[in-house]
């Protein structure tokens, strides 16, 4: 079979079929998967019929897959597999969370950002598949915006003055931002990821921006000034022309390139409808040391997270 693509936007996102995600797939079709998504950004993927398992083995054609933190009791998790991340708003028994740490620790979603930026091990894909979704017309649709067209339309002159600035990039950040009640010295002590604000997405050899709502300053600039910067940045990629929203039915699959894209979860009524989604984390690179499979950096660092922004208090929510 081959790959049918068709343009969302005339230069990003692109509903893909012709593959069967629930099989093997072939170093061929693995190719033009990753072609599609060096060009595209985001490839959107209906009606997969795809369950866990399948999801985890599509993903780690890609790469390294990130795991959640074990829980430090042994307690059970909602998910079959630490490469699964929860991004649903339920809780161990599956019933829509009630706990304000969960709540608080979701809405950090629905800012415009990248995956994992405040990992010093970067992000590539994203993988999200629908189980439950809200009824339609009820919301939940994730947004998604295009940094790499955004770059391109940047006046020259910003282009020469960001272009070898270094964003700091922290959680707990993202999680104040959406109103948890973090102190920003506190921040400052917990772990923090440095990265360029402008790269070369290694597969399409295109600039793109890399801010997220976890980028809290600029190496080496003033604050006021660097936050100005990042905001104007990120107001800059998430204007209308460069975005779209993808309305999710049960069995959808979308895959997001974290360097390339920006994203995040629309609004819904929280406490009214379930919202099942879980993602897979592929980390950027294939190089045989990435690939070790002990625990990593995203271990450790949610292991030492404060209550309100604790990952851990979003899947034990409800308890
Ligand atoms: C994610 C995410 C938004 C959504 O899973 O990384 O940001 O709409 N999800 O579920
Ligand atoms: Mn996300």
């Amino acid at each position: 079979m081959s790959l049918i693509c068709e343009p969302i936007l005339p230069n990003f996102g692109a509903v893909c079929s012709g593959l069967d995600l629930t099989q093997p797939l072939s170093p061929e079709e693995v190719t033009q998967v990753t072609d599609a998504m060096d060009r595209y950004g985001v490839t959107v993927w209906r009606n997969t019929g795809m369950n866990d398992e399948q999801h985890v083995e599509f993903s780690r054609n890609f790469g390294y897959l990130e795991r959640v933190p074990k829980r430090p009791d042994g307690q059970k998790m909602r998910l079959s597999c630490r490469e699964l991340f929860d991004a649903s708003n339920l809780n161990l028994e599956g019933e829509i969370t009630r706990d304000p740490a969960a709540i608080e620790y979701r809405k950090g979603d629905r800012l415009w950002h990248t995956d994992s930026a405040f990992l010093e091990k970067r992000t590539s894909y994203s993988i999200l598949l629908a189980h439950e979704v809200p009824p339609p017309g009820a919301g939940g649709e994730t947004w998604f915006a295009d940094a790499r067209t955004a770059y391109d339309d940047l006046p020259q002159e910003t282009k020469d003055r960001i272009e070898d600035l270094v964003g700091v990039n922290s959680l707990w950040w993202s999680r104040k931002q959406a109103g948890a009640d973090v102190a920003e010295e506190e921040i400052y002590e917990r772990p923090m990821a440095r990265h360029r604000i402008v790269h070369t997405h290694a597969g399409s050899g295109r600039k793109s921006l890399f801010i997220a709502a976890h980028t809290m300053d600029i190496e080496g600039m003033d604050k006021a000034e660097g936050r100005q910067l990042i905001a104007d940045l990120i107001a800059h990629v998430t204007q209308p022309k460069y975005t779209f929203s993808h309305n999710w039915q049960v069995g959808d699959l979308v895959i997001w390139d974290n360097l390339a894209t920006m994203h995040r979860g629309g609004d819904y009524d929280y406490n009214a409808h379930k919202r099942d989604m879980r993602r897979t984390t592929v980390r950027e690179g294939t190089e045989p040391h990435l690939m070790e499979t002990g625990d990593d950096p995203y271990t450790a660092l949610f292991a030492r997270s404060p209550r309100s922004v604790d990952i851990n208090a979003a899947r034990d929510a409800g308890r």
